[in-house]
């Protein structure tokens, strides 16, 4: 039935075709090589000629390798074959072709813009390039300086840095590594530390000058990510100060303000030979997207020639729905069609499945099996994956957005700038003639952007605000943004620091400030944290907060939606949702310590098991960096129970108010009227497994004022009246 769909009929749709002219590179100022011809090179490459800044190239174990071809410097091993495997893929690369031409300009200048096409080799080839170069070799004997590569985010980060241990056969944290928010996989060894722009932002509040880095590259400059923009600003001071430090962005479309903001800096464009690509849009605009794409798929793989088809989306939950309903759909049809999944929060495993090219296919004949990748805008230039040949484009992607009069930042889906859109259709290009279907009319284009706006001005500023503000710039007004942010939004951070007391009326960061601008998480949830020692509950806060920053923990497929909510409510605290996530957190561990099988509890109840490590992960660093900023751990680590209904053995916390059952198999013969426990099981009701009977009077002399307090329990609970009680009657015992 996919005979009558629309892309089957051209003369409905306004044809446009991409000439190869158009992606022609110009000649680049700097160039005067021609590249087309790849050139030769023996593996490793040969040093440059030592120059004044860098000494000689070391003795470094990395450059052994010329004379024993077959065996791993870095680790000692014989290579596999895979490794030459890859070696001559690598070498294909246009940023290897432009390897010397690089090296020459990197000499010369301080700073340098390198523009290349999504997949000519920027981010996997040149930081080894300059490692074989000798960069990382200081004036001082035996002093190594790392080089640093700035991503945009976290997938990226840990997928660059994977790849290229792949490429040189190391394990990674060893020779290559990689940090992130909460994890940093790197060793004293390191000489390649692939970082999230957030990452490196926090370093530098250590480390203001950087000094461990002899070069630091902004990659995937183009995208503007707020911290990137300010990483801008700051490394321009730190330039000034080290003259020996080289930074080097990249980027892979031209970006005029990036250029302007280093005058001094030579442009050097990677040529790279793409295809031309034909362009369908759809008459009018579809209303269901995501069915649209699907069916455009279907229509692809049945109708069109060899290739794999990329299909953008903008929501997560779409592209695993889509890979679902695509898998769905292919079964009816004779050769296979391999589905992946590509965005940020996928499991690094299934997004190496994504690069993988599809095995040949079992069925139809021999035929060979066709992939699609689905993906969300990260696949436009971050992660560049080979072989596509079509590209279905829902001119839609998820960006950061922020109102600075309702304080309200939010993720959301927007159309594509005409710079994406023009992206996404090169992307059919890149091995050989490709097509390129719109989901929406061509006219659509008009209410575009002509280019992605910096996300600085549509962010909330308060983090980088406070950072800047520990690193010293007192006047972020006048601070050297490549953009500057909104006034409005800059007058709000400060604001909102004000009121959470980490910058005091004069607008001078506090202790507080230092303190919290040290966690990496939001100001406000930083101040939760702070404050919990306070009220006795770091852990629980510490346990939110981890909650708070990881992928959300509730998965609600649209099959079972009902089930899904069922779940939820198990789970539910009255006091609302912030409780709620500890009632599962404290349930997951709780099911990991008892032994059980976390990944069933979680499919059972609906959690997204990805969320919840994520949370663990979060947690244990938080938790390091409270300690280590002499924050102490203050939380009342028991809990205290009392008894409401004798015959269904029900109990209320005294604190919470929420009702827990005595679970059967406790060792308890009876049911006492006060207990304290330890931690909580879920199965369909909140159990106490392990409980022991006290006394209330105990709870009494162990806080009177503190935590027993029976002023603070509700007035309404019948514990609040028992414990009155208690009071009463020791009073009149003891006398006043
Ligand atoms: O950074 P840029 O977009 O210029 O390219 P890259 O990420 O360095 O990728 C260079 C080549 O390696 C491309 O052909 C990618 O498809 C390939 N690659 C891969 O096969 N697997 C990865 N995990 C990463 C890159
Ligand atoms: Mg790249």
């Amino acid at each position: 039935q996919y005979q009558q769909q629309q892309f089957q009929q051209p003369p409905q749709y306004q044809q446009q075709q991409f000439q190869q002219q158009q992606y022609q590179q110009q000649q680049p100022q700097y160039q005067q090589q021609q590249y087309n011809q790849y050139q030769q090179q023996n593996y490793p490459m040969r040093p440059p000629p030592p120059h004044p800044p860098q000494p000689p190239p070391p003795q470094h174990r990395h450059q052994s390798h010329q004379n024993q071809e077959n065996q791993n410097p870095l680790t000692g091993s014989p290579y596999t074959p895979r490794f030459f495997y890859l070696l001559e893929k690598r070498q294909r690369l246009p940023a290897w072709a432009a390897r010397q031409e690089f090296l020459k300009l990197m000499h010369t200048h301080q700073v340098l813009l390198l523009v290349g096409e999504p997949g000519s080799g920027k981010t996997t080839q040149l930081p080894q390039i300059l490692l074989d170069a000798g960069y990382h070799v200081t004036h001082q004997p035996g002093q190594v300086r790392a080089i640093c590569c700035v991503q945009p985010n976290q997938l990226a980060t840990i997928s660059a840095a994977t790849r290229i241990c792949e490429e040189l056969e190391v394990q990674v944290g060893t020779f290559v590594g990689h940090v992130t928010r909460f994890e940093d996989r790197t060793s004293g060894d390191t000489l390649l530390r692939f970082m999230t722009d957030e990452a490196l932002f926090r370093e530098a509040l250590e480390d203001p000058l950087l000094e461990r880095y002899s070069v630091i590259i902004l990659d995937e400059a183009q995208q503007r990510t707020c911290e990137m923009d300010v990483l801008v600003g700051i490394l321009k001071m730190v330039m000034q100060r080290r003259q020996e430090l080289k930074v080097l962005l990249l980027s892979s479309s031209e970006e005029k303000k990036l250029q302007a903001h280093f005058e001094a800096a030579p442009l050097l464009k990677v040529p790279n030979h793409t295809f031309p690509v034909e362009v369908f849009h759809a008459q009018d605009a579809e209303r269901d997207y995501l069915k649209a794409a699907v069916r455009t798929t279907i229509q692809i793989h049945t109708s069109e020639p060899d290739g794999d088809i990329l299909l953008f989306l903008p929501h997560e939950d779409e592209i695993d729905l889509a890979c679902q309903m695509l898998r769905k759909e292919a079964v009816h049809i004779s050769h296979t069609l391999v589905v992946r999944a590509i965005y940020v929060g996928l499991p690094l495993m299934d997004l190496q499945q994504a690069f993988e090219p599809a095995p040949a296919g079992r069925m139809g004949g021999g035929k060979p099996s066709r992939k699609v990748v689905v993906a969300s805008n990260i696949a436009e230039t971050s992660l560049c994956i080979d072989q596509i040949v079509y590209v279905i484009d829902t001119g839609l992607a998820k960006q950061r957005a922020y109102n600075p009069r309702t304080r309200i930042e939010a993720q959301m889906v927007t159309p594509i700038s005409y710079d994406s859109a023009l992206l996404r259709a090169r992307l059919a290009g890149r091995q050989q003639p490709g097509k390129c279907f719109r989901l929406y009319p061509e006219k659509a284009k008009n209410d575009w952007a002509p280019m992605i706006q910096p996300e600085i001005k549509r962010s909330n500023l308060t983090t980088m605000v406070l950072m800047l503000k520990r690193l010293g710039f007192d006047d972020v007004v006048h601070f050297d943004f490549v953009d500057p942010p909104p006034p409005e939004a800059l007058m709000r951070a400060l604001q909102s620091l004000n009121y959470l007391g980490c910058i005091d009326d004069n607008g001078n960061i506090t202790e507080a400030g230092h303190q919290a601008s040290r966690l990496p998480v939001d100001p406000q949830i930083a101040k939760m944290l702070l404050e919990a020692p306070k009220h006795r509950c770091s852990n629980e806060a510490l346990s939110i907060a981890a909650m708070l920053v990881s992928l959300p923990v509730w998965l609600r497929p649209k099959d079972a939606f009902r089930a899904a909510n069922e779940a939820k409510a198990r789970f539910a605290h009255m006091d609302g949702d912030h409780l709620t996530l500890l009632n599962v957190f404290h349930a997951y561990k709780q099911q990991i310590q008892d032994g059980h099988d976390a990944s069933r509890f979680c499919a059972e109840n609906f959690i997204s098991i990805r969320a919840m490590r994520q949370a663990e992960v979060a947690r244990d660093s938080l938790k390091l960096i409270m300690e280590s900023i002499g924050l102490q751990m203050i939380s009342t680590d028991f809990q205290v129970a009392c008894l409401e209904s004798e015959k269904r053995g029900a109990y209320s916390m005294l604190r919470e108010g929420q009702e827990v059952i005595l679970h059967p198999s406790t060792s308890l013969g009876h049911r006492p009227e006060w207990l304290v426990f330890h931690e909580l099981s879920l199965s369909s009701k909140l159990f106490i497994k392990t409980g022991t009977q006290i006394r209330p009077e105990w709870l009494l002399d162990i806080a009177p004022k503190g935590y027993f307090d029976a002023a603070k329990i509700s007035e309404k609970s019948s514990a609040r009246s028992r414990l009155d009680r208690v009071l009463t009657r020791r009073f009149s015992q003891d006398g006043p």
